[in-house]
């Protein structure tokens, strides 16, 4: 998602900035901006779409001798990708990136607002900036300004600050968004994450949550909730892939172990304790809305089919999921009161664009669920919801999928809450859910371990069933798509209760069977499916957290008492089944063999 990067000292702080946010390139972005202070002057520059409009902007500025610098790159959450949304945002005199949600702007806002202060974006970082400068008119210095300021934010954020009333300093907080601090002599960098500062600086100190402080010449002061601290810095890795992969193997581990993080951001300002706010959807939106119509491709799709089982669950509105390329040519009967929903990771599926484009010719209302900004399909939409999953590189979908369930998991409780057909209590029942679930999808070092180990034995046979009943059928398509995608092995997704209606004729020792048994949801029924198929001496893997005497495999998940904090459980651990068994293969993960990780073509 968005990028952070700063630096103090001599050197020439544009081409450090420049070079420093190219390396945060690879996260996503749509907008990005630099600020310097020298002699007492600030050049500010921003730019929206690639870096290369930047450069252009910044061409005929150079820094010399000491100042202070910080950049930024943005992945817009709230507000478009405008020039006025992108970072650094300006106070009065002083200038501020962040990365991160605060959660209380809007009261921090309103209270800024009432003493006069002018807004200008539509984000959550301006906030920062307009509070700091208020602080600082009663504050004895800036930097108790600054910590007053922070002693007011709400949420996640890692922050830095300039001002020209300290022109030698920057000031620094991180608290639940990543953010590290590199040494070479007397020149000090700071960026969210190692890529910009290898081959810059030497060392490095990882800031931890609730550190703060400031960086003027060659000197690092820190602090946390006891007051001062001394801290002592690591060698610095010297190779950039390896630290994008943040030490995992491969983007696509990155990503699954990124999910339980990335859904809080999904969630953050949209599940509060009581309710759901989506500020994306006027009041209205849904008043004339009778039914709902899904189209998309592939992982996006299998989203889709979940949420169909949750919108007339509890939106109890009818809802039709159709896969992108065949909507398109089946002449479909389109009716007004209908909502058009498209869901892409990318924006950009062809299939699903041309869909969007009929919907829209028919006169439909149209909504789409996106990780990308600005994408087409965005564009070409009436109103989209973002996923905020990050940037995805794994070709193979993980937190995309898993964002795109959660946002379709809050519309459809948004849904029922704005029509009345859920009740309080169960609308609550849901929350207490989902704020379960970033805690769910924590990987453990056991659960990984186990996975490993188990892979060996599956790296044969002549196929795979993945099964599961309701919402754990499209799941279980989702892990026979990851399988096939990155193994190269034949798998399938089936509805459990559908096996005995032809594909049981497969069963032997060498089907696998890989069987979702969610405690919370048809316990009783799967495991008759499942028996079925042991009976017919085929290799049950069983996912569940009720021990299975027939299993030949069991992988025991958490008890819960509700199915999607089991579905998002069984997600990782379909996903971490398919990596391994991939990885033991020797095949490439990242990039599977004829795959594209966008589809614009038809
Ligand atoms: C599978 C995968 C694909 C995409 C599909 C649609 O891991 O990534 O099946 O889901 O190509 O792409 P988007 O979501 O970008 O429209």
């Amino acid at each position: 998602m968005c990028g952070i990067v700063g630096y103090v000292g001599f050197k020439e702080k544009k081409e450090i900035l420049l070079d420093s946010l190219q390396e945060l390139e690879y996260r996503g972005y749509d907008s990005a901006g630099m600020a310097v202070i020298q002699d007492d002057t600030i050049h500010h520059f921003k730019a929206i779409g690639k870096l290369s409009n930047l450069k252009d902007k910044t061409k005929d500025y150079q820094s010399q001798g000491f100042g202070i610098s910080i950049g930024h790159t943005r992945w817009a959450t709230h507000g478009k990708p405008t020039e006025l949304n992108a970072h650094p945002h300006l106070g009065d005199y002083s200038y501020v990136v962040h990365n991160g949600i605060i959660e209380n702007y809007q009261a921090l806002k309103k209270s800024l607002q009432a003493k006069g202060v002018k807004f200008v974006s539509q984000t959550d970082t301006e906030t920062i900036v307009h509070l700091f400068e208020d602080e600082h008119k009663t504050a004895d210095s800036v930097f108790e300004a600054f910590t007053q300021t922070l002693d007011k934010l709400k949420g996640a954020y890692a922050t830095l600050l300039i001002s020209k009333a300290d022109t030698q300093t920057i000031y620094f907080a991180k608290h639940g968004s990543p953010m590290l601090v590199g040494f070479e002599g007397d020149d000090i960098y700071f960026a969210s994450s190692d890529t910009p500062i290898i081959g810059k600086a030497t060392a490095v100190y990882y800031l931890e949550d609730g550190e703060y402080g400031y960086a003027s010449k060659g000197k690092l002061h820190l602090f946390d909730a006891h007051g001062k601290k001394d801290f002592s810095t690591q060698v610095l890795c010297t190779d950039k892939v390896l630290a994008q992969k943040d030490g995992y193997r491969f983007f696509m581990e990155k990503e699954i172990y990124e999910q339980s993080t990335v859904m809080s951001d999904t969630m953050m300002g949209r599940v509060l304790d009581h309710s759901i706010v989506l500020d994306e959807l006027d009041a209205d939106f849904f008043q004339d809305i009778k039914a709902i119509k899904i189209c998309a491709c592939g992982t996006s799709y299998h989203s889709a089919l979940t949420s169909a089982y949750l919108f007339e669950r509890l939106s109890k509105i009818r809802c039709d999921i159709e896969i992108a390329s065949e909507f398109r040519y089946k002449e479909p009967l389109l009716t007004p009161d209908t909502l058009f929903i498209t869901i892409s990771q990318s924006g950009e599926t062809a299939d699903t664009l041309e869909a969007l484009k009929m919907a829209k010719r028919a006169g439909l209302k149209s909504l789409s669920i996106c990780n990308v900004d600005n994408s087409s399909i965005v564009r070409e939409s009436d109103t989209a919801i973002l996923t905020r999953a990050g940037i995805e590189k794994g070709v193979a979908s993980t937190k995309a999928f898993a964002t795109q369930t959660m946002v379709l998991w809050i519309l459809s409780l948004y849904i029922g809450q704005t029509k009345k057909t859920i009740t309080q209590e169960i609308l609550q029942k849901e929350i207490d859910a989902m704020l379960h679930i970033p805690k769910s999808l924590q990987v453990s070092d056991v659960l990984h371990e186990k996975l490993h180990r188990l892979s060996k034995r599956y790296l044969h046979g002549h196929g795979f069933f993945f099964i599961g009943r309701d919402i754990f059928y499209p799941l279980a398509l989702e892990g026979a798509l990851k399988l096939k995608e990155i193994s190269y092995l034949h798998a399938e997704g089936y509805p459990a209760g559908e096996m005995k209606h032809g594909p049981i004729a497969l069963a032997d020792s060498e089907l696998f069977t890989i069987a979702l048994m969610p405690k919370s949801m048809h316990y009783e029924k799967i495991k008759s499916n499942v028996e079925e198929l042991s009976a017919r001496d085929a290799t049950i893997c069983a996912i569940s957290p009720e021990p299975f005497a027939l299993a030949d495999d069991f992988i025991q998940t958490k008890y819960s008492f509700h199915p999607m904090v089991e579905f998002f459980e069984m997600m990782v651990v379909t996903q971490l089944f398919a990596l391994e068994i991939a990885v033991r293969l020797g095949n490439d993960v990242d990039m599977p063999r004829n795959l594209a990780k966008s589809v614009t073509v038809e």
